[in-house]
């Protein structure tokens, strides 16, 4: 059933907060300087971008270093036990430069801090976090903020808003001149059995249409060349919007703004349609790269994940994809261990991942989440089988990335210019339309410029070239 528009964050509300930020700014014993450390996916990056433009409109300055800041934000992941492990290690490991300097802020926010007992737990064992929010209130780290500042108390709110509600117009301090993230949805609602993403994000809820290409329009004059657009599973992008657009209608319009580079993650398989992949065919600007995450070749495992496709139906739409765009990269994700995953299961992993011939994958091994499905269930796989499973996937996958890249030797791919290689200053790096990372000696100011590169050579997972004849964009 389709709701209503989702709600939006009430216009005074916004506005509440940005008094709150000007008043921060005007205060004398405030930090001065901030360093937000993030964890997670995209998602959570470009939350920081928001958090910093609202620290910006604080009147604080960023630092590199952590040690150097007055106030150190976590933004923190809880998707797999690992990363939300790293996130309390280097939390606790502040504790002492508190001691140093007492006046020094922490904050905790994101996905971790919305797990249901993680604010009890925050309060308990954390007694020099200052300030912890969820991820449904981030609009309102002003208010916690200016809360902790007046009262010199320790501000900790975490709202449970499973429908949740989208904030518009909250001030974004961007990483990148050239680079944008867009959010286009909130939330997930498909509940694959092992993860926990819907729990600490809510509903699905999509912003408006309008909205979004206005965001691709004002990106666009301020000198953006790439999007990405944002959503746990932008394929049902609209099905919440009454009389909204459809995924592949939002693309082609946002194609016509004429931005240079679209991308977006992640596609959810069950509702890739032939449709996105018409779009994706004919547009201009929409990059021939797709992150279409597989998890498991075993139908079985499939089914009891909640995935709701089929190991043939996802080939089917591999298939499609390459007749349709026969030079599209394409990227996975894979979760070994799975409980009851047996070695014909992960067999059938092997042979799928060897079948599509993915560009890159990003392997996992299944991490039991508190309150998912996946982690009550029986069959846990133990752990050397665990690792054993995975540097075989590693391996394979590496192969087919060698060999993909090997391919594209001779051929001339459009770089989109991030700045000096990391490796060698003398050369420049950047990203060509699938992706990939392509290094090749060069001038500074070719940066933000889309070049042609003749691919000279290929490494591990980057590639090497020249410049060659064709038109710098
Ligand atoms: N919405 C995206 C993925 C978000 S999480 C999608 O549906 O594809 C990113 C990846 O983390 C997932 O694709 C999955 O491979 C992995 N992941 C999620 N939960 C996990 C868990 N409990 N254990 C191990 N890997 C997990
Ligand atoms: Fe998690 Fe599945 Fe939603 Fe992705 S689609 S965020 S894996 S529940
Ligand atoms: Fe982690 Fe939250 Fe993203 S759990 S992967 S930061 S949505």
């Amino acid at each position: 059933m389709r709701r209503t528009q989702p709600a939006l964050v009430a216009r005074e509300e916004i506005e509440r907060q940005r008094e709150r930020m000007r008043e921060i700014a005007q205060m004398p014993g405030r930090p001065r300087t901030y360093c937000i450390v993030t964890y997670g996916c995209q998602m959570n990056e470009h939350d920081s971008e928001t958090l910093a433009g609202m620290l910006r409109e604080m009147g604080m300055e960023p630092v590199e270093r952590r040690e150097d800041a007055d106030f150190v934000l976590f933004n923190t992941c809880c998707i797999r036990d690992n990363a939300e492990r790293r996130a309390l290690g280097n939390v606790t490991w502040l504790k002492e430069l508190k001691k140093e300097r007492p006046e020094r802020m922490i904050g905790v926010c994101g996905c971790m801090v919305q797990r249901p007992g993680m604010a009890e737990r925050l309060l308990r064992q954390y007694p020099f976090v200052d300030i912890a929010l969820g991820t449904h209130n981030l609009y309102r780290f002003p208010e916690l903020m200016a809360q902790a500042l007046t009262t010199r108390r320790r501000v900790v709110e975490v709202v449970q808003d499973d429908e949740g509600h989208i904030p518009e117009d909250l001030p974004v301090c961007r990483q990148s001149p050239t680079h944008a993230y867009i959010t286009i949805m909130y939330g997930c609602n498909n509940f694959c059995s092992y993860c926990i993403v819907p729990y600490v994000r809510g509903r699905e809820r999509s912003r408006s249409a309008e909205a979004i290409l206005q965001e691709a329009r004002a990106l666009k004059a301020d000198g953006v060349r790439e999007i990405m657009l944002l959503g746990q599973n932008v394929n049902s992008y609209g099905n919440d919007l009454q009389d909204g657009m459809t995924f592949p209608q939002l693309l082609r319009a946002l194609d016509e703004t004429g931005i240079d580079r679209i991308r977006f993650m992640t596609s959810h398989p069950k509702d890739l349609s032939d449709e996105l992949i018409e779009v994706m065919a004919g547009a201009k600007h929409i990059c021939h790269a797709l992150h279409l995450p597989v998890q498991s070749g075993s139908d079985r495992v499939l089914a009891s994940m909640n995935r709701r496709y089929t190991r043939a139906q996802y080939l089917e739409r591999v298939r499609r994809l390459r007749e349709r765009i026969p030079d599209i990269a394409l990227t996975t994700d894979l979760i070994v261990a799975y409980p009851g995953e047996t070695e014909e299961d992960f067999q059938q992993t092997c042979s799928l991942v060897r079948e599509v011939g993915y560009d890159a994958a990003f392997t996992f091994i299944f991490s039991p989440r508190e309150g998912t499905r996946a982690a009550s269930m029986d069959g846990r796989i133990d752990e050397a089988t665990a690792t054993r499973r995975i540097e075989e996937l590693i391996a394979l996958q590496k192969e087919n990335t060698r060999r993909r890249l090997q391919a594209m030797v001779g051929s001339v791919h459009r770089v989109l210019v991030d700045g000096a290689s990391r490796r060698d200053a003398q050369q420049l790096a950047g990203k060509d339309e699938y992706g990939i990372t392509v290094n090749f000696p060069g001038e500074g100011s070719l940066v933000g410029k889309i070049v042609p590169v003749r691919i000279g050579s290929a490494g591990e997972s980057t590639l090497r070239g020249e410049i060659c004849e064709g038109e710098i964009l």
